[in-house]
């Protein structure tokens, strides 16, 4: 053990470092490592943090659009939009206590065969596996393992009586344990959902009032 050399890279190299060092007294760390091993970390090609590495693709939306579509079944472009049917900030609180902001909200979508062939697709994607297809909650595929969802009978004369604006609401904040839905869905297919809870209620035979 006593017989084997000692290994001399390392001493080697502290006096390397050292006398590059005392040579480069006033470069910066990084020049003394690159006299050592020929380059140095920092100069390499790289992204700052938050630096923008490639831009969006074209037509791409920004999550700041708010999900807003520019007209019914039309995609968002994500254009500020002027107009007034732009939807009042709201939250789940003002949701299930009744809010005039939520309440007072106006369909701007007519119920015609487009918007109610539309909003049954979305509804039986989205809403379905809960409330069931035709809203009675107690036929959902859910309904054996949430005993809750049958109390919650969208077809029934409870939510025919709530204003089109609550149904709204709460497909895009929730209720309870009903979970948020507004950013998967934009603003129209809510309303087109809506349209179509709307015919689902009078196929029960529990019309809205008004219509
Ligand atoms: C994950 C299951 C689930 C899905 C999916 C779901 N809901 Fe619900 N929904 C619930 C539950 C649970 C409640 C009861 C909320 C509570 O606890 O107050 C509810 C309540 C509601 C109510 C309130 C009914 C009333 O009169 O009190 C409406 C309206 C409603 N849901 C509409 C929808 C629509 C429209 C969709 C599809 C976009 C949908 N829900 C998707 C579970 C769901």
């Amino acid at each position: 053990m006593a017989d084997r050399p000692r290994p001399r890279t390392p001493v080697r190299f502290v006096a390397v470092a050292l006398l590059a060092g005392l040579v480069s007294a006033c470069s910066p760390f990084d020049d003394l490592m690159v006299q050592i091993f020929g380059r140095s970390m920092r100069d390499q090609r790289s992204f700052d943090p938050y630096e923008n590495t490639l831009l969006p693709p074209e037509g791409s939306v920004p999550f700041s659009a708010g999900n807003f579509s520019a007209g019914p079944n039309q995609v968002s472009l994500g254009q500020p939009d002027p107009s007034a049917e732009m939807p009042p900030f709201f939250t789940m609180a003002e949701v299930a206590g009744e809010a005039p902001v939520v309440m007072e909200m106006v369909n701007p979508v007519e119920a015609d065969a487009a918007s109610l062939a539309e909003g049954e697709r979305l509804y039986n994607r989205f809403c379905a596996p809960c409330h069931g297809v035709d809203g009675v909650g107690a036929s959902a595929v859910l309904a054996p393992v949430h005993p809750v969802l049958p109390v919650y009978n969208l077809s029934s004369a409870v939510t025919a009586a709530r204003p089109d604006g609550y149904i709204y609401g709460v497909i895009r904040v929730g209720r309870a344990l009903m979970p948020a839905y507004g950013h998967q869905i934009p603003h129209y297919d809510r309303w087109h959902i809506v349209n179509y809870v709307r015919q689902l209620q009078a196929q029960a035979g529990n019309p809205a009032p008004g219509e």
